[in-house]
């Protein structure tokens, strides 16, 4: 049917969610294409909703998810004022742009990068500067600097990159922030940082208290497994938050997801625990894959980028086959999430065998 709407939308490419675990006869399969916790939830977090949110289904969540922003203000070191909710810190981030950007404005940022920024950024009738990573995967700063310009509302910077997994030293983030006028915002999107291990990273919090124009973007979806629920919540000057909550989908954040963050929080050191695990399976499949003679960029979230290029198709299709279900970017290459033990073996695996054959 043809109906009247804003043609800025068809530009939209289609957010393409990871894939299910595939159904392979007789075998167990897994689920690594979306950079989740393979971990159940947390027994604390589900007792948590059970009692404190389910008796209240009848009843609209508090707008402001006040016990959720007062305690990560107290835990955080800053202000209330400071800190806005969204559903998952896709959200927080769609409020953002929302807030800043518009018709001939931009917005710059790495690619690739995490596939929701052009979605965003078109949704809100503005254009999308795309600077294309460096050969290693990793944010080309300069780069960034030099696609800043008077039509510039807002910088993005993923650290770490998804899908690439690589991380930004705090070098790099402060020279860029030094090159943005200190009337753009830079948003440091922060979305897998507890995995985190790279002794030069930037630290957006850092950067936050530093300069006036920096927002973070966390998320209770990855390290805190609360993917399902949706919830995730911005760091920003108060002002940018006024605005941020005037955008942002009323209602949004349900009270079962400001349940379980609460009850997550109150949990950081089982989380903590698990965060570790999932750090020391990274580092195992890593050390396999470069025993088997395999080079991709050091990661540092909970997943790795294999760069496969025109042999990325070919290469999906064994991950499949073997019952794991990866993300894959045709002609590029393909992320994949740690995941369960056994899952992360049968990566291992299916690298040896693809190595055998040449890949
Ligand atoms: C880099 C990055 N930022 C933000 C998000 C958003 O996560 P959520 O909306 O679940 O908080 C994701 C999710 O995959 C991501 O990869």
């Amino acid at each position: 049917m043809s109906f009247k709407h804003r043609s800025i939308i068809d530009t939209i490419p289609s957010y393409k969610q990871g894939k299910p675990a595939p159904k392979v006869e007789g075998q167990r399969s897994f689920k690594i294409s979306s950079n989740e916790s393979a971990f159940d939830p947390l027994p604390s977090v589900v007792k948590a909703i059970e009692g404190h949110a389910l008796p209240h289904l009848n009843r609209y969540p508090d707008m402001r998810g006040w016990a959720v922003v007062e305690r990560l203000a107290e835990e955080i070191g800053v202000k209330p004022e400071n800190i806005v909710l969204g559903c998952g810190s896709t959200e927080v981030i769609t409020q953002l742009v929302q807030l800043v950007a518009g018709p001939g404005d931009e917005v710059v940022y790495p690619w690739r990068s995490f596939e929701a920024y052009p979605i965003i950024v078109a949704g809100a009738g503005a254009t999308s500067v795309q600077v294309p990573n460096l050969p290693d995967g990793s944010h080309d700063i300069d780069g960034l600097i030099n696609a800043v310009n008077e039509k510039t509302r807002l910088v993005i910077v993923n650290n770490p990159n998804n899908p690439t997994s690589t991380s930004v030293a705090a070098a790099d983030a402060h020279r860029l922030i030094e090159a943005v006028p200190s009337d753009v915002l830079v948003l440091f999107d922060e979305a897998y940082f507890q995995f985190n291990t790279d002794a030069d990273t930037s630290v957006a919090m850092d950067l936050f208290r530093e300069f006036p124009n920096v927002v973070v973007a966390h998320t209770f979806s990855k390290a805190y497994g609360l993917a399902g629920l949706r919830i995730g919540y911005g760091i920003a000057p108060e002002d940018v938050i006024d605005g941020m909550r005037k955008v942002a989908l009323p209602f949004g954040v349900t009270d079962v997801a400001q349940t379980a963050a609460l009850a997550s929080l109150n949990a950081y050191d089982e989380l903590t625990d698990r965060v570790k695990s999932i750090i020391s399976e990274r580092n195992r499949v890593v050390a396999a894959l470069k025993d088997q003679g395999w080079e991709f960029p050091e990661p540092y979230a909970n997943f790795f980028w294999l760069p496969l290029g025109e042999k990325t198709d070919e290469a999906a299709a064994q991950f499949l086959a073997a019952g794991l279900s990866t993300r894959v970017f045709s002609g590029e290459g393909i992320r994949i999430s740690i995941g369960e033990v056994e899952a992360n073996d049968l990566v291992i695996d299916v690298c040896a065998k693809l190595k055998a054959a040449g890949f």
